[in-house]
């Protein structure tokens, strides 16, 4: 199916809407003539991001929301509904970066990324899956990251918090399409935005730790043109750049390599660490 023809008179639901990927699916999903809520925690940011698309003619609305709060993502979510009746797409998208030596990693950062990454994702389907269902279907499209389907060093939090997600999307997808829902997992590799800004890296040096990651990163207008076309075609996983797609295969075939990458990952990092 076409772009526009998936998403014309359509509402979707974008969670982390204010910046980087989301940030660009908002946009992308309003050009192609759906009604965008840009939900983020950062509300001036999401107000910006809904002001563009007002001013350009499309339909949006900014809704204050912290995914990592049932509350708040109800509320949210029962304000849209009001505000547009049903919502065709919800895009859980919020995530944070984390990377570090596992030795430095606190079970208060290990919460806190799971709250953002899985649990933030897990309230929004909480409360969704029953409205869909009563709707007659919708579409819930999960943005993990290849560290939800290759075990990265350095990462361990955050690739745990990923890996999980996979694990919700790949396993609920078939229960949920019985109900008329389909389900998306998003596995992007490396992406040029501002999640390498807020990283939080532990005991190295953020711009170092940075500067050392592939350098021709795509940009999110291309990734969410990627994601959008997935999503239109029904697909259940979609996996890119082409270091993302190359790295999965190897995984597949040979995970011993992966095991050795990693090996050398977790070792730049330390001699990177200030300890
Ligand atoms: P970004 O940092 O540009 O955007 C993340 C957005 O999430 C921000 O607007 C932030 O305010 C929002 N957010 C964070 N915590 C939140 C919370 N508790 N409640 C509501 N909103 C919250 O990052 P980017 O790159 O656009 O990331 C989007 C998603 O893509 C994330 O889930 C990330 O893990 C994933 N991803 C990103 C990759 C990259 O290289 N940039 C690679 C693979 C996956």
């Amino acid at each position: 199916m076409g772009i526009q023809k998936k998403f014309s008179g359509k509402t979707a639901f974008v969670t982390g809407g204010s910046s980087g990927i989301g940030r660009a699916l908002c946009l992308a999903l309003a050009k192609n003539g759906a009604a965008v809520i840009v939900a983020d925690k950062n509300s001036s940011g999401a107000g910006q991001v809904a002001s563009e698309i007002i001013k350009g003619g499309g339909t949006a609305a900014a809704i204050k929301t912290d995914v990592t709060d049932p509350v708040s993502f109800r509320k949210a979510l029962k304000a849209s509904l009001k505000k547009f009746d049903r919502i065709d797409f919800l895009f859980n998208n919020a995530g944070i970066g984390y990377s570090s030596d596992f030795r430095d990693c606190t079970s208060r950062d290990m919460d806190m990324v799971l709250n953002v990454n899985f649990r933030g994702a897990v309230n929004g389907i909480m409360e969704i899956y029953p409205v869909m269902i009563a709707q007659g279907g919708g579409h819930i499209i999960n943005i993990a990251s290849m560290a939800g389907i290759i075990p990265f060093s350095i990462n361990v939090a955050y690739t745990a918090s990923k890996f999980a997600l996979a694990g919700l999307t790949l396993s609920l997808m078939a229960e949920a399409r019985d109900l008329g829902i389909n389900m998306t997992l998003v596995c992007p590799g490396v992406i040029k935005t501002a999640f390498y800004d807020s990283i939080i890296v532990k005991k190295v040096d953020k711009k170092k730790y940075v500067s050392g990651l592939p350098s021709r990163m795509m940009g999110p207008e291309r990734a969410a043109e990627i994601i959008l076309r997935g999503v239109a075609g029904n697909k259940k996983m979609i996996v890119f750049p082409f270091h993302a797609r190359i790295l999965f295969m190897i995984n597949k075939i040979l995970p011993s390599l992966i095991y050795l990458l990693n090996k050398t990952l977790i070792k730049k990092f330390r001699k990177m660490s200030s300890i």
